[in-house]
């Protein structure tokens, strides 16, 4: 299973960020789980320099830009020289600020040609009864991964993340059948966008108020590979017990 903590700006300081790391080491350590935790720019740069443990480093998001004259833009190849070897593309808080298909696809494109794994987030608003969602999330990905060279399409793994079930508690994440539904659908709409039969290597995962509570409901017959956690996983004792029941 692959974890990411997207710790968002929940982590203000150094002396948090080094406690939850060390507790991920610990877990990685313990389980078969693969880690990775996506912190704010200047502290992925203090803890993922000379990280030589199973943990791995993302970014929250990189710039669409390629460096240059843009302040305060922070781009693919600075966070993959800081050590991060993940990226967390098009997430809903960054398509609420300004993202749109173009600039993920654009965004999507950085990531890979610096040699980071980009996670694409994809989700509907809400869900309707008319199954419009199913289109949104098909026209997301196609969007975001027909740009690119096939070989670098199966680079992407693919977050479903619905917007409605995003930071709210374990009562309002998605149901197992409906996960499960969704991870098939996107495994057809990736098999449509990949050459031949690499879609059966790709990582899919959820993100969406995932707490210890419901996690391993999730991860059961829903075919997902991990999840992507928020609030979850900037309280060391809620992500201890989260990882566990996955192990
Ligand atoms: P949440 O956030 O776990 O707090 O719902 C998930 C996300 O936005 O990636």
């Amino acid at each position: 299973m692959l974890i990411v903590a997207n710790w968002k700006a929940y982590v203000e300081e150094l002396a948090k960020a080094k406690k939850l790391f060390a507790t991920s080491k610990r877990l990685a350590k313990a389980t078969r789980t693969t880690i990775v935790l996506a912190p704010p720019a200047p502290l992925l740069g203090a803890l993922a320099l000379r990280n030589k443990s199973k943990v791995a480093f993302s970014a929250q998001d990189v710039s669409v830009t390629d460096g240059g004259a843009r302040t305060g833009e922070i781009i693919a190849q600075v966070y993959s020289a800081a050590g991060a070897t993940y990226a967390i593309i098009g997430h809903s808080e960054r398509r609420a600020v300004g993202d749109t298909d173009t600039t993920v696809a654009i965004k999507l494109a950085h990531s890979i040609a610096q040699g980071l794994s980009p996670i694409l987030c994809v989700g509907e608003k809400e869900r309707d009864v008319e199954g419009r969602y199913l289109a949104i999330i098909r026209e997301e990905l196609t969007l975001a991964i027909e740009p690119l060279a096939p070989k670098d399409r199966m680079k992407v793994i693919v977050a479903y993340e619905p917007l409605w079930a995003i930071g709210k508690d374990a009562e309002h994440a998605i149901g197992q059948n409906d996960l499960a539904e969704m991870v098939l659908y996107i495994r057809k709409v990736l098999a449509e966008l990949l050459p031949g039969e690499s879609t059966r290597n790709s990582l899919i995962l959820y993100g969406g108020s995932v707490e210890p509570g419901n996690v391993r409901d999730l991860a059961g017959a829903s075919g997902v590979d991990g999840f992507l956690i928020g609030h979850a996983s900037v309280d060391s004792r809620m992500f201890s017990l989260l990882v566990k029941q996955l192990a």
